[in-house]
């Protein structure tokens, strides 16, 4: 890491241990809703750090939502605060009545990275109903009222970084082409992978209407709004694979895919399992393979030529971040937001903190991945 990288963790780290002191010891009674920045209110019963938290996150079958549970619960514990830490399996019932658990049980503030961001209105309006705040931890949660902020990693940059990076690499204003692009989309159900998609279509669609990356298997939308056409549902890495058997299959007798766009890390890693049993090697005519959220597998992959890049999204920064909202929620303080414009869930624009997402390759796992302490040395075989 850079000298002012470290500069820059250690700051942050600081800022929030001092920022959630120095609410502890403001003790604001909060009884007054009070403005935000960017217009957001906050009417929570305020007074005191303590009482439940209910966290529900999506499944434990990813890494990236343990890291990010842990990460949560430990903060929120050591600000003094009970909470119920709950994994729903990917099922979205199991989610609803967890959640609904937690209304019951008494939380004063829902943190909730939803399975499917259409499918919490009702359990969330009970908990609405109750003065119970929620924030959409991750992920947008839609088509209701009843979510009173969204912290998020900026997911549209994500996609431009995926975007931009396979553009210079394959240095598309330059090189004549035509390059053999196969491109892929996140679970339809999660509102994330429609702004990763549009983030990276929006910099390589122009380049597959002028001909210069072609799409042999066809599966190419469009438009950003086609992109439900070719997501993988549930994210899933099996599912990623077997698509990228199928398109191997059908459409690759004669010739060799130059890049993959993969939105994230779960699906890259099936595409390059496919790859891998298809014949690709490392090295030789290995295609560039994109991806996101600096898996292990994904980075052990990319220390082995198999992916050329991960955005990765430190999900210590999103954790530190949502334990302040939760505090300064129930202390009734004012509430931190930088976004007040860019996510609509069709009843209202929640307001938002985005975090900003970084490119890591090979030559960086060490700078950025291992000095932050995001990664042991040993953990990557190092
Ligand atoms: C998250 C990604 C993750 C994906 C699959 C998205 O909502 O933002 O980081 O890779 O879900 O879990």
């Amino acid at each position: 890491m850079s000298r002012t990288t470290k500069l820059v963790a250690l700051t942050a780290a600081a800022s929030l241990t001092l920022g959630l002191a120095a609410c502890a010891s403001e003790r604001d009674p909060g009884t007054s809703p009070t403005t935000a920045g960017g217009g957001a209110t906050t009417t929570a019963g305020g007074g005191e750090a303590g009482g439940l938290i209910g966290i529900a996150m999506p499944t434990r079958s990813l890494e990236r939502w343990n890291n990010d549970g842990k990460h949560l619960d430990e903060l929120l514990k050591k600000a003094g605060y009970e909470t119920s830490l709950q994994y729903a399996d990917n099922k979205v019932d199991q989610q609803i009545s967890q959640i609904e658990t937690m209304v019951n049980s008494g939380a004063k503030v829902l943190v909730v990275a939803s399975i499917d961001g259409e499918a919490l209105g009702n359990a969330l309006e009970a908990a609405a109903a109750k003065g119970i705040k929620v924030i959409a931890y991750d992920r947008l949660i839609n088509g209701t009222e009843a979510v009173d902020y969204y912290a998020t990693f900026d997911n549209y940059k994500v996609g431009t970084l995926q975007g931009e990076f396979v553009k210079e690499q394959l240095k598309l204003d330059s090189e004549a082409g035509p390059f053999t692009l196969e491109p892929f989309a996140g679970s339809p159900d999660d509102n994330n992978a429609k702004f990763f998609f549009s983030g990276a279509w929006d910099v390589l669609l122009p380049f597959v209407e002028s001909g210069k990356l072609v799409v042999p298997s066809g599966k190419s939308p469009k438009t950003n709004d086609d992109w439900k056409s070719i997501g993988i549902q549930g994210w899933e890495t099996a599912k990623a694979q077997s698509e990228m058997d199928n398109r191997l299959n059908a459409n690759y007798q004669d010739k060799k895919v130059d890049v993959v766009l993969s939105p994230n890390d779960s699906l890259a890693l099936g595409i390059e399992q496919s790859l891998e049993s298809n014949g690709y090697k490392p090295g030789a005519d290995w295609p560039l393979v994109t991806g996101q959220d600096a898996d292990k597998a994904n980075v052990i992959n990319m220390l082995a030529d198999k992916q050329a890049m991960t955005v990765w999204k430190d999900t210590r920064t999103l954790g530190d971040q949502v334990a302040l909202m939760v505090d300064q929620i129930v202390k009734g303080q004012t509430v931190e937001v930088n976004d007040t414009e860019t996510y609509d869930n069709g009843k209202k624009v929640v307001p938002s903190f985005l975090l900003a997402p970084q490119v890591v390759t090979k030559d960086t796992v060490k700078s950025a991945l291992v000095e932050s302490g995001f990664y042991k040395a040993s953990d990557l075989g190092l």
